[in-house]
């Protein structure tokens, strides 16, 4: 049963999706009439609670995927496509320490925060004061945030911490904060970015490539859903077709080119090369 505080999933007959804190004594008001919360408490998670009108509502525990779903926007988000990789790529969990920005609405510190726990700690960077306060009020709506220190404060004054686990860009111009960047994880930490345009790909990856920076990668991640109906199974007609591209790296020196290799001497003709010897190969 959902408890004072507990956020609660409430989805209309139609599949309009509320996310509410709950409160005793509180109701939904809706097209399809009034919900309160006494029936959802009643009904609890899993159960239907219907409204003045009869019209049932599913209650449902919310996922963290329907928690950055119903992050309020104002600015451009980062989706739960490319967040889940994200956090697996710079190993966001308890005890890290990880430096983000620009904060923007917050979808990525929501879920950053889960991951990092109560041992975890998130610094999220956010030069407009709008953003700055948009970001916390998403992060208290979703019941996270208490690991998120924030500071309302351009990056390009550099970053207040040093020695962070990873770090996430998701500003226009990335390439101008790379040596803060540097300077604000340990070292070897991984890093990453978000673009929206190759163009802009292409100048981070000029300035990743002045260094310290190495295992440079760029994707692209691509969901297609599909119509859940067994005898007709088949992808949806439409599908979002670009979001962004992701750039990862590690801050590390490259690797220093090999030296060259010594002059050949004379071939004893039937000496087999190791070149020739593929990984299976050696095994037998
Ligand atoms: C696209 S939004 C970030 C969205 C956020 N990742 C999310 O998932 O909700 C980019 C944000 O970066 C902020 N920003 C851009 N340049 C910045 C800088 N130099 N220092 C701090 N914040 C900056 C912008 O104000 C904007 O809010």
């Amino acid at each position: 049963m959902p408890k004072p505080g507990q956020l609660v999933l409430l989805v209309s007959p139609r599949g309009k999706r509320y996310l509410r804190m709950f409160e005793e004594g509180g109701a939904l008001h809706t097209g399809d009439g009034i919900l309160d919360y006494a029936k959802v408490a009643e009904a609890g998670f899993g159960g239907l609670a219907r409204t003045h009108l009869g019209k049932a509502f599913r209650v449902v525990r919310p996922t963290l995927y329907d928690l950055v779903k119903g992050v309020k926007r104002q600015t451009q988000i980062i989706y739960p496509k490319e967040i889940g990789y994200i956090l697996l790529k710079l190993g966001i969990g308890p005890g890290r320490r990880i430096i983000e920005a620009g904060s923007g609405s917050g979808s990525l510190t929501v879920a950053m925060s889960w991951y990092a726990g109560e041992t975890g700690r998130i610094y999220t960077y956010e030069r407009r004061p709008e953003f700055f306060k948009l970001c916390r009020a998403n992060l208290t709506r979703c019941g996270v945030g208490d690991n998120v220190e924030q500071f309302n404060h351009d990056i390009a004054d550099g970053f207040l911490q040093t020695g962070a686990d990873a770090l996430f860009l998701d500003v226009r111009e990335p390439w101008l904060y790379l040596d803060q960047a540097a300077a604000a994880v340990a070292p070897g930490a991984a890093l990453g970015f978000l673009l929206p345009t190759v163009n802009q790909v292409s100048d981070l990856l000029a300035g990743l490539e002045k260094g310290p920076f190495t295992d440079i990668e760029v994707l692209e991640i691509f969901l297609r859903r599909y119509k859940p109906v067994p005898d007709r199974l088949r992808p949806e007609d439409r599908m979002v077709a670009h979001t962004g591209f992701l750039i990862f790296c590690r801050e590390q020196q490259p690797l220093p080119p090999e030296p060259a290799p010594a002059p050949e001497g004379p071939s004893d003709g039937d000496e087999v090369e190791n070149d020739d010897i593929g990984p299976c190969d050696a095994e037998e």
